[in-house]
């Protein structure tokens, strides 16, 4: 018989929250997980209320403190397996702590807190509970992302020298928050978005997925953090030039204020073989150029092995992940149900006392959550020096 689905609680999503939705369509995308419980606002009449009207039957508490204090009293199988933590940067610590010391895994929106001390504290927990955490670094959940990791690290580009990863948006462009728009106004609020604004908000995904798809980590950093718009407390432009773990240069870049660009993450890495290309506005595919040949441009689903760029071993756990044949294009969603696809293979071998994986090759973990905060931190020292040359923290 197939094993019941995970139950899975929900830590904010209520009103006109934006991140639940895809997340919650994730979580159910497969039938092997379902949300079950949610805990969706900080005003305890609000939060059952929301629950209540949710597009199916779930259990609403008034707090996740609530939901966290009912655990104990279920019977195993009802309890919940995962919590998505869904809430503004300044309410991801106090849930996932709780969550880890229930002994409920956690799969925490990014970034992982709102400062480092937080971040490390939560490390700290996490090591010692053992309980299976992940990072919503949603774009690690696209097939593509997964093969330009296969590409640079197994050499294919050959020595990475640069690296331009960016997240480019314009909705910032003016004063939102003004308008009382809820998404923006507690981003550009330091209290609620934690020491940058654009570059914790969007520039994480990109330090993301430099580390992700070539292995390598930022030693050092100069920074210039900036704000376009008048009155805003906390950057909108965010530049960043990072010395790499292999000698190699980068830069992680991210901005709300270049009207036209919408989610525009990508990545270019030039090695001393090729460059490989990716965007998340094209996300089905990957393009390699190499020196006095025509572009390759590979697709999700009909990548052959063996075609005189790639080798013929290209691993079968990667080759076996596409979900839908190329051409029934795969798109946000189907990247974070990736991401809980992977992330429930652990919960499950946890909970049945085997190793868990968790090593950042299938989602982003705890650590890495960590690593991002640790970058946010050294570029606001760095450009606070008028982008002085930072060190990284070392990691914990
Ligand atoms: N992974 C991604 O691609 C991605 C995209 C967007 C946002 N995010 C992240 O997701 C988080 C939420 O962003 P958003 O844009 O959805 O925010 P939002 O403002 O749309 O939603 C936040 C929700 O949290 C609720 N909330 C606040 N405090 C709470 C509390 N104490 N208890 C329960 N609920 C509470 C609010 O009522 C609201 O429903 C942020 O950390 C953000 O950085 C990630």
């Amino acid at each position: 018989m197939s094993p019941r689905p995970l139950n899975v609680g929900l830590i904010g999503g209520g009103g006109t929250a934006f991140i639940v939705h895809p997340q919650a369509r994730a979580v159910h995308l497969d039938g092997t997980r379902h949300v079950v419980a949610a805990a969706l606002s900080s005003n305890p009449e609000k939060a059952v209320e929301a629950a209540k009207k949710w597009c199916h039957p779930i259990c609403g508490f008034e707090s996740y403190d609530a939901m966290f204090e009912m655990q104990k009293k279920l019977p195993v199988g009802e309890r919940l397996d995962y919590v998505v933590i869904v809430t503004p940067n300044h309410v991801h610590f106090d849930p996932a702590a709780k969550a880890m010391k229930a002994g409920v895994a956690v799969f925490c929106e990014k970034p992982l807190t709102l400062n480092l001390a937080e971040a490390t504290a939560l490390v700290k927990l996490q090591r010692k509970t053992g309980v299976p955490f992940a990072v919503a670094h949603t774009y690690l959940g696209h097939w593509t992302s997964r093969f330009a990791r296969y590409i640079v690290r197994s050499g294919l580009v050959g020595d990475v020298r640069w690296v331009d990863s960016s997240y480019i948006q314009g909705w910032l462009a003016t004063k939102l928050e003004d308008t009382g728009q809820t998404q923006a106004s507690w981003r550009v609020n330091p209290k609620l978005a934690g020491a940058s604004g654009c570059g914790g908000d969007i520039g994480t995904h990109a330090l993301m997925q430099l580390r992700y798809v070539t292995g390598l980590e930022v030693t050092q950093l100069s920074a210039q953090l900036e704000t376009f718009v008048q009155g805003r407390q906390l950057d909108d432009h965010f530049t960043v030039y990072c010395q790499l773990s292999n000698g190699g240069k980068a830069l992680v870049r991210a901005s709300q204020i270049c009207i036209g660009h919408k989610n525009d993450l990508g990545i270019e890495v030039a090695g001393t073989k090729g460059t490989l290309r990716w965007r998340q506005e094209e996300p089905e595919c990957v393009t390699i150029h190499l020196p006095g040949q025509p572009d390759r441009v590979y697709w999700r689903s009909v990548v052959a092995p063996g075609d005189g760029f790639l080798p013929k071993n290209v691993p079968a756990d990667l080759m076996a992940e596409p979900t839908i044949p190329s051409g029934h294009t795969e798109g946000f969603h189907d990247a974070f149900a990736r991401l809980h696809r992977s992330f429930e293979a652990d919960v499950r071998a946890w909970q049945s006392g085997n190793k868990v994986a968790c090593d950042g090759s299938k989602y982003a973990n705890i650590a890495d959550g960590w690593t991002g905060m640790a970058f946010i931190e050294a570029a606001v020292q760095s450009s606070g020096k008028k982008g002085a040359w930072t060190k990284m923290p070392k990691p914990i």
